[in-house]
């Protein structure tokens, strides 16, 4: 009889343990799925974003939004490459060789980028702010000969070239920002995380 008490008591536990453990796995597995899918205001306060390249065309420049900034990815031409190199040569910048932090390691080279062709910038002034206009001429009659092509803010006449280095004598006191960013594959940046930041 008491055998018969301990064998129901043992089936009782097992079948207790046993439902016990299937929700634990159930409540294991629901954290997982939950934070594995970003919730919309973890993407509004800086889930990285994916920018497909592949269309973008030599010369042109797409915009996104990361983290509520405005990021740039421009596909620069040879020609604006070359560009981009006279201003630095000719002694027009004011940080030439990307010395203060406005930028990851990884982009404080020459072209300011990891891929010589791809540059990618907040597109938001460093003196206060405003959204520069993109103005790829080389020389127009309003910003004058030393006008090598870049990004030109209209709120104070601050002046980027085509790596977004600021030039001499504008209000703007810094480069305009890189943002973390990575290749995925040849055609896709993922911008807001590189292989330091989740
Ligand atoms: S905000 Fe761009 S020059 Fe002042």
């Amino acid at each position: 009889m008491s055998e018969d008490v301990d064998r129901s008591r043992r089936h009782f536990l097992g079948v207790a343990t046993g439902v016990a453990g299937a929700a634990g796995a159930a409540f294991a597995v629901y954290p997982f799925l939950a934070s594995w899918k970003p919730s919309a205001r973890a993407q509004a306060l800086g889930a990285p974003v994916e920018v497909d390249i592949s269309r973008l065309e030599p010369g042109e420049l797409v915009k996104v939004e990361w983290r509520g900034k405005p990021v740039w990815v421009l596909n620069r031409t040879e020609d604006m490459m070359g560009y981009a190199e006279k201003a630095r040569a000719e002694d027009l910048l004011r940080d030439p060789d990307s010395e203060a932090p406005q930028q990851p390691e990884y982009a404080a080279n020459e072209t300011r980028s990891i891929r010589p062709d791809i540059l990618v910038v907040v597109g938001s002034c460093t003196h206060l702010g405003c959204s520069p206009t993109e103005r790829f001429e080389v020389a127009p009659a309003d910003l004058g000969p030393d006008w090598f092509g870049g990004f030109f803010c209209p709120c104070h006449g601050s002046k980027f070239d085509l790596a977004g280095r600021v030039y001499k004598g504008v209000p703007a006191p810094l480069n305009l920002a890189v943002p973390p960013h990575r290749y995925v594959n040849d055609d896709v940046i993922l911008i807001g995380a590189d292989s330091g930041v989740a």
